[in-house]
């Protein structure tokens, strides 16, 4: 038995009192081989970062999320898995889940794949992804996941970014009733960049796909040549675990790196302390595994607590918008885990959807990945929850590796949108623009002025650009790019990125990435890429385009560009509007004026503020006029 913490007053008390017990506890929720002396090692002072937790304790992570429920309750569910055509499901034992992920791990380790190897999962909601993740728990290589929804191009760069030597995809991913061509995507990516020598398919559709002898093995074909057991291999607490590219404010993604045993420990005490669940219990992230929520709350965080996790394949909106509610009743779902931007477009449909569903096993309502607006959260607590289920909004981000600021169940549910208080062990402040702490109310930037085990340990690959990222703009803390505000009883409010990306369905997105993209358009001179408010996702990409002389727009030129976007990055971040301009409010000395093109999107054009420093300040009038075409 795990031991469990839910009480956050007892655990902050102790934190206060004396932090190393507290972290201890954290740690001994895991199985360790060495256990840990250490607690931690870290610094926050640019010139000497590192940070280092449970140095000296040994462990492995599959051993953790499985062999150990696989050996107290093998007949238990691990993972239910949840097919997108509805009324498909099955049910994963803890045995089983051994049994899968040995074989997986042995199939990388007859091909050679093994500590330290970076491993690319290119994969739909299937078990296998977990199983794919856990396996290289298992030999000690290093997951690096990558969404669906990404190209061809955006799969090569991470590729060849981690440098690569297998990939784990599918023939084709189904989602919503329709079919990703992710092998065919594989297949392009590979023939841009080298080093891959292996590519492990998984049969879902049984699409024809082309295949490279040599290098492209079916799994079900593969598993059976191997042994059924797999030894684990002892890991260092700060070896890496999983390599994950998030978007920043420059064009290239970054691979944030997270280590093993500070990690899981996180990800294992936030989802007992936040969700509450019980062997038994049933617990639904509906996230992608292609993203930190995925990795943290599908797969890591509750197998390591032996809960069983659901693995969703479809979308909330398919065949209706009764989708989530019909499979809480069908499998008695206890905890519904999902973002925003779903809950949003599942209000719009109307509440009878959601009512004709019994919901009575719901016990916990989460949301996460973008500010919640207090409509949503009502409608979430009040007809999801028939005004009975707790909410928990959960602040977090992929670097932080697990939840930092979040309510718990039976915390007063009097704020909607407040992500309320820091776990405990997590020291926040919000600074001013001088990084001086506001203390009592105010807004500030959100900065984190101590480590935790589940914080990034670096960028894959460029430790400078992680200091200079995290450290540089307020000395000595971890800063968020969040704002928040503080109110009265000391409760945090998120009021979102205060740097240039912006958060569309959930997903996180770099407005400059997309401009690459565009400018890569044989047309396009130049391109300003900003986020306003959109009802459903939350924040919509609206994008200036600037033609080359020559070129002129045309009736198909949006179109192009949108695929263009699409080709470069992937159907995630597909513009909404496209606004061919003229030119771009600049300063005298050639800097774009962000500010002024995000209040034309957003159609606050009374509160432009000073445009009298623009280089040209007539051209402001030209794109006020050009956006009101396009709303
Ligand atoms: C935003 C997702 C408000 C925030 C786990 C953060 C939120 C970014 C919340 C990280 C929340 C996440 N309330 N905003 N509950 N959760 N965010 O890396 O701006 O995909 O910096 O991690 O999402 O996004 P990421």
């Amino acid at each position: 038995m795990i031991k469990t913490s839910r009480d956050r007053m007892t655990d902050a008390a102790l934190f206060e009192e004396a932090p190393d017990v507290f972290w201890k506890g954290v740690a001994e929720r895991l199985k360790w081989m060495t256990l840990p002396s250490e607690i931690s090692d870290v610094s926050f002072d640019k010139d000497d970062l590192h940070i280092r937790w449970y140095a000296d304790g040994t462990l492995n992570v599959a051993e953790n999320c499985v062999d150990r429920h696989a050996e107290a309750r093998p007949d238990d569910t691990a993972i239910l898995w949840i097919g997108d055509e509805p009324g498909t499901s099955k049910e994963i034992s803890w045995r089983e889940l051994h049994h899968e992920v040995c074989h997986m791990a042995n199939v990388l380790k007859a091909r050679g794949v093994g500590r330290g190897d970076r491993v690319i999962l290119y994969m739909p909601m299937i078990p296998e992804a977990a199983y794919a993740m856990l396996a290289c728990a298992r030999i000690g290589a290093v997951h690096s996941v990558v969404f669906g929804g990404f190209s061809p191009e955006a799969l090569a760069s991470r590729i060849e970014d981690c440098g690569a030597v297998a990939v784990i995809t599918a023939d084709e991913g189904r989602r919503g009733g329709k079919t990703v061509p992710l092998k065919a995507n594989v297949d392009a990516a590979l023939a841009r960049v080298s080093g891959v020598r292996l590519v492990l398919t998984v049969q879902v559709t049984g699409k024809d796909i082309h295949f490279v002898h040599g290098r492209d093995y079916w799994w079900h074909e593969a598993r059976e040549e191997v042994p059924t057991d797999c030894p684990t291999e002892e890991m260092s607490a700060e070896d890496p675990l999983f390599i994950l590219y998030t978007s920043g404010s420059t064009g290239k993604p970054k691979g944030v790196l997270h280590t093993s045993g500070g990690y899981l420990a996180w990800a294992s005490y936030t989802h007992d302390m936040i969700f509450q669940c019980d062997p038994g219990d049933v617990y639904w992230c509906a996230a992608d595994v292609g993203w930190i929520t995925g990795h943290s709350y599908i797969v890591y965080g509750p197998l390591a607590n032996g809960i069983t996790t659901v693995m969703f394949e479809g979308v909330p909106t398919w065949p209706d918008a009764g989708r989530f509610w019909a499979e809480i009743e069908r499998h008695k779902v206890n905890v519904l885990y999902t973002a925003p931007t779903a809950i949003r477009s599942l209000m719009k449909d109307g509440d009878s959807f959601v009512t004709k569903y019994d919901r009575s096993s719901l016990k916990v309502l989460g949301s996460v990945g973008e500010p919640i607006n207090p409509e949503a959260w009502r409608w979430y607590h009040e007809v999801a929850g028939d005004g009975k289920v707790p909410i928990v909004d959960t602040w977090w981000q992929t670097e932080t590796g697990g939840v930092l600021i979040s309510p718990i169940p039976g915390d007063p549910m009097t704020k909607p949108g407040a992500a309320t208080k820091p776990m405990p062990g997590i020291k926040t402040a919000l600074l001013d623009q001088d990084a001086k702490p506001i203390e009592g109310a105010g807004n500030g930037s959100l900065v984190l002025t101590s480590s935790w085990p589940g914080q990034m340990r670096t960028v894959y690959g460029d430790h400078q650009r992680f200091i200079d990222t995290y450290f540089s703009a307020f000395p000595g803390n971890y800063f968020t790019s969040d704002g928040a505000r503080r109110d009265e009883d000391g409760d945090i409010w998120i009021t979102g990125r205060v740097d240039d990306v912006i958060n569309v369905s959930g997903h996180r997105m770099g407005t400059a990435e997309v401009e690459s993209a565009l400018v890569a358009h044989e047309a396009v001179a130049e391109a300003a890429v900003v986020g306003y408010p959109h009802d459903i996702k939350g924040q919509g990409i609206w994008c200036y385009v600037i033609l080359k002389a020559g070129h002129t727009s045309h009736d198909s030129l949006g179109k192009e560009l949108r695929q263009q976007v699409r080709t470069e990055i992937g159907p995630v971040a597909t513009p909404d509007v496209i606004q061919i301009a003229p030119g771009l409010p600049k300063t005298r000395s050639g800097k774009i004026m962000r500010r002024i093109l995000r209040k034309i999107a957003e159609g606050e054009t009374s509160s432009l503020g000073d445009t009298s420093t623009l280089a040209e300040p007539e051209i402001v009038d030209v794109l006020i006029r050009g956006a009101e075409g396009e709303r």
